[in-house]
């Protein structure tokens, strides 16, 4: 249906599309021939299967993307990958935007910083940790592949896409065309291999029949950049991927031979995600869940 105020264009600048190129090219041209807002908000709305509150947020130590997903009707919301440092920054940010959050998800068992997903459950009642049941770590709600995540109207699909860590999973939303890979596939590039049970022959797999068989101009986005990059297509990766546009054979070979530092978190951040990022927390952290 068109409509005709200004309604829609007041909503098109307070909830934000993730991205999708061709949806919103597709939603400029359309708007510029027609002249009116209603066509734009017509073909968001269509081409896209509705709309999404999206925020990426990062943290500057770990080059870790945290995202914040909610509905723009029910408020429902869910936050994946929070950093333990950053939690409060988070539960700041959902109350601000009056948010009800639902679940503090994982993309996997993470080695280079501990979750926020045990302090955001202490900041913000009533919220409950999910990971996929393959990672072996406690939480709430374990997901396995196939499996769906709620909130409000907007659906998440659980994929399994282990490689990086045996429980690594993609969650995938149709109705807004994108993913959020983890570290099984990032920005011209993927996770590592080389600990937490991986392996490049499992990685490879995974990332071409689970992320890069999505439609191609479906964005992905990855649980880190450290190169400033915030977001890619399947497209791209298929196209551009130094890793990933190899071989099985030549994929197996460069990670196995990536020469890579030991983490320098791994050994604090492995137990405490274990636990949800509950266990054996550095004294500063510790001090914030006692009350
Ligand atoms: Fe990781």
């Amino acid at each position: 249906m068109l409509r005709t105020s200004l309604r829609p264009a007041l909503q098109l600048t307070r909830i934000y599309t993730p991205q999708n190129p061709l949806a919103y090219s597709h939603c400029l041209k359309q708007n510029e021939k027609a002249g009116k807002i209603s066509v734009s908000l017509r073909w968001v709305t269509q081409a896209t299967g509705g709309t999404m509150i999206f925020r990426q947020l990062f943290d500057r130590e770990s080059c870790t993307y945290t995202y914040l997903l909610a509905d723009p009707e029910t408020k429902d919301a869910v936050l994946v990958d929070p950093v333990i440092d950053l939690a409060e920054r988070d539960a700041k940010l959902i109350s601000e935007m009056g948010l009800n959050l639902k679940y503090v998800m994982n993309t996997h068992m993470h080695a280079d910083h501990i979750t926020g997903s045990g302090l955001l459950k202490k900041l913000v009642p009533g919220c409950k940790s999910l990971i996929a049941k393959n990672s072996g770590a406690d939480a709430d709600i374990h997901v396995e592949h196939g499996e769906t995540v709620k909130f409000g109207d907007q659906v998440l699909e659980v994929r399994s896409t282990p490689g990086h860590t045996n429980g690594c999973v993609t969650y995938v939303c149709h109705g807004e065309k994108f993913a959020l890979t983890g570290d099984a596939l990032l920005i011209r590039g993927c996770g590592r291999t080389d600990f937490q049970e991986g392996s490049p022959d499992t990685l490879y797999n995974s990332v071409h029949s689970q992320i890069l068989s999505l439609p191609e101009d479906f964005a992905l986005y990855p649980a880190h950049d450290y190169k400033g990059l915030t977001v890619t297509s399947v497209s791209e990766e298929k196209q551009f991927n130094p890793r990933l546009t190899k071989s099985k054979e030549e994929f197996i070979d460069l990670m196995n031979n990536l020469g890579l530092p030991y983490p320098k978190k791994i050994d604090m951040s492995l137990p405490a995600n274990k636990v949800c990022g509950l266990y054996n927390l550095p004294d500063n952290l510790a001090a914030k869940l006692q009350d």
